[in-house]
């Protein structure tokens, strides 16, 4: 049984910051070539640099995910210079916390978008290239099988991308291929600041979960780790939750 992803090529989208970037240390550490993607450049550089202080490799791999041509010219560029993708995460995603009447088709299709439907894309054109023994690991939310009211499209988009790692799944399983997911509780990133900084919310979400507390960034990465490691080569459809049990809590 081994975590070691050395020789791996690893693409982490939205790794500049939260979770994203615990996840392409972790994977770096680990041993993998982090291709570390968000849309500007100059947001990549801190973690490129914090990861080849540690002896790690990474580049920074910038576009923006709603830009279909952007998106390709990178994976060709990236695939030219490193060879196939092997381990894909697909982590970068936005929130729309309007309430339904102001969610109308085109605030929902935007977020789609990025939660969904770049993701979608980003699978199929990676898997088109990745060898058997390849990994994909969805960045989902417990947001998939659970609902708090204010929060329809990205709800939508998650339960969506929980579907879409089992499909996928069966379908890239016969090329020796692994797809899962692992779904985030509360963790006190960038992205939760308001929620963060309100006392009474802060202490209500706290209670709500299992080991009483938030969750630290760099706790996302030990289950993206496992999925993206030979340790994992028979799990595969599966959404793990990372959540402080969050969902089994009564
Ligand atoms: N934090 C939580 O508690 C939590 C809970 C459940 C699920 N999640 C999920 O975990 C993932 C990471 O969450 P986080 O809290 O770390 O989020 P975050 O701090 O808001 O980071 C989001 C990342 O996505 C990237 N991104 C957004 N729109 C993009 C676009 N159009 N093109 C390219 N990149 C784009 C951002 O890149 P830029 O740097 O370029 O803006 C950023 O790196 C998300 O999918 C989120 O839904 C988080």
């Amino acid at each position: 049984m081994s975590f070691d992803l050395t020789g791996k090529v690893a693409l982490v989208t939205g790794a500049g910051r939260g979770l994203g970037r615990e996840i392409a240390l972790g994977l770096a550490r680990a041993g993998a070539l982090v291709l570390a993607h968000g849309r500007r450049v100059e947001a990549l550089e801190p973690v490129v640099e914090a990861i080849e202080a540690e002896g790690g490799r990474a580049v920074p791999l910038p576009f923006d995910l709603g830009d279909e041509a952007a998106l390709e010219t990178a994976l060709n560029w990236a695939r030219s210079h490193f060879g196939p993708v092997t381990v894909l995460v697909n982590n970068a995603g936005a929130r729309d916390r309007r309430p339904l009447p102001e969610l109308d088709r085109v605030a929902v299709r935007a977020l789609l978008e990025i939660d969904l439907v770049a993701p979608f894309d980003l699978c199929r054109r990676v898997a088109g290239h990745m060898p058997e023994g390849g990994r994909i690991v969805n960045v989902t939310s417990i947001a998939g099988p659970i609902a708090r009211a204010g929060d329809a499209a990205y709800t939508a988009a998650k339960g969506g991308l929980d579907a879409l790692t089992r499909a996928l799944s069966a379908e890239l399983g016969p090329r020796g291929i692994t797809v899962n997911a692992v779904a985030p509780g509360y963790f006190a990133t960038e992205a939760n600041r308001a929620m963060v900084e309100d006392k009474e919310i802060a202490a209500f979400l706290a209670k709500r979960t299992s080991l009483g507390r938030w969750g630290e960034p760099s706790e996302i990465a030990g289950a993206v780790v496992f999925l993206a490691s030979p340790a994992a080569s028979y799990v595969s459809g599966q959404t793990l939750a990372v959540d402080g049990g969050y969902l089994s809590h009564f």
